[in-house]
């Protein structure tokens, strides 16, 4: 039998993927003024040697005042290249492909580290005593996210221009640090999702109003960002495809809206849309299970699907075991999951919660990451695939006999 979708591989445009593992971007708020540091040499090599087909670097700032907390990394200056590029040497010099997340925080920027935050709250604002700029946020209005966050200042149409130039240049380092994908961070209620929701973007010029003002920006952006880099290369952007504010009565950004987005995207020039979910407003409301981000992929694909439209997807979001990560991008009739040992009670979450068989693409993994660094190898493992592990690693790899 031929492997699971799980393990063939991916053309997107010049880029080709050898399995459907991406690592998720992870900050680490533990760069030295926007440079990357050994930490995150560290911290993302573990991922490279240990079977993912992509890695994705951290939310990396476009401007100084789009970092979330004055540790973030960022490419708004040229001495910001140099220390990116030897990561993404190390990745090629491993046969590894490595991406970037360029991003710009918005109102919420200017925090602490969540280590730093103080017991019993869930933010602090970063004062300029801590190397903050809580009079220079930026947000499509000037309303503030949630207790423990800076006052955003309205921007301008100068700030606009600033910030889409901005763009632009992150872009061109990326380019010069050898980079093989670029994904925008349109997520999470940093500043790309404050101007698509209509809870956080009440402007009455050409940005706000209409879904058509409201995603302007984001145009924008993805125009700037395309304009720079080799038409081989794809364009990922993520969202939040909804904020899970349905419950109020005030019009918030709903999956239908992301769906009339995704519609859009191809002609646009992104190649994959990246399904992530909440975090623009302290009040959302999730029904948390393990499926509750993944099916808002399923939903989007199918869709998109139905009008022959390509985008691909990308699943994120509690995806933590083998049967799990194989059965959301399954192609196909879907094999049975005997065999692997993978738990069939997931199996049965699928068809009960998605109704559907392929949601996704490819998945993108976080959390799971940071536990088990190996999770794709151990995944191949138990699905009966192998996969070469680095040579240097020869008498490590799975033996038939090893027990998981
Ligand atoms: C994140 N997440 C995240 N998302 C993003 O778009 N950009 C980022 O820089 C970060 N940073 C980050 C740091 C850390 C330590 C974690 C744990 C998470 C969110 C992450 O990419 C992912 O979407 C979620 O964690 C859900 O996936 P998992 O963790 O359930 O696999």
């Amino acid at each position: 039998a031929s492997a699971p979708t799980l393990f063939q591989p991916l053309r997107v445009r010049g880029l080709e993927l050898h399995n459907r593992f991406v690592v998720s971007p992870m900050c680490q708020y533990s760069a030295d003024d926007g440079h990357l540091t050994d930490w995150h040499f560290a911290h993302l090599a573990q991922f490279m040697i240990r079977g993912a087909a992509l890695t994705i670097v951290e939310a990396t700032a476009v401007t100084p005042n789009g970092r979330i907390t004055p540790q973030d990394s960022g490419l708004w200056q040229d001495s910001q290249t140099a220390p990116l590029k030897r990561i993404v040497d190390f990745a090629h010099s491993q046969g590894q492909k490595i991406g970037i997340q360029l991003a710009h925080a918005g109102r919420k920027a200017s925090t602490v580290a969540p280590w730093l935050v103080p017991k019993g709250h869930t933010s602090a604002v970063a004062s300029k005593e801590h190397g903050g700029w809580e009079d220079n946020v930026w947000a499509p209005s000037a309303i503030k996210y949630a207790e423990g966050y800076a006052t955003p200042k309205e921007m301008s149409r100068d700030d606009i221009a600033a910030f889409v130039q901005a763009w632009k240049d992150a872009t061109r380092r990326s380019v010069e640090a050898g980079v093989d994908c670029i994904e925008i961070h349109g997520a999470h209620g940093y500043l790309l999702t404050e101007f698509l929701s209509p809870l956080s973007n009440q402007r009455t010029d050409k940005y706000g109003g209409s879904f058509e003002n409201r995603t302007r920006l984001l145009f924008q952006t993805i125009e700037a960002v395309r304009s720079v880099i080799p038409e081989s290369m794809p364009l990922f952007l993520r969202i939040s495809a909804t904020e899970w504010m349905e419950h109020e009565s005030s019009p918030s950004w709903t999956i239908e809206d992301s769906i009339r987005l995704a519609k859009l995207l191809p002609a646009a020039g992104v190649d994959l849309l990246d399904v992530s979910s909440g975090a623009n407003s302290a009040n959302q409301k999730i029904n948390l299970h393990r499926y509750y981000q993944v099916n808002l992929a399923g939903q989007i694909r199918e869709k998109l699907q139905k009008d022959g439209l390509k985008l691909l997807i990308g699943a994120v979001g509690m995806i933590s075991n083998a049967e799990m990560a194989r059965s959301i991008v399954q192609e196909g009739k879907d094999a049975s999951a005997e065999g692997t040992g993978a738990a069939t009670h997931d199996t049965v979450e699928v068809a009960e919660e998605s109704g559907q068989v392929t949601q996704a693409d490819l998945v993108l993994v976080a959390r799971q990451l940071l536990r088990e660094p190996g999770f794709p190898l151990r995944v191949a493992h138990q699905l009966g695939v192998e996969v070469k592990w680095p040579n240097q690693y020869h008498r490590g790899g799975w033996s038939r006999n090893a027990k998981i």
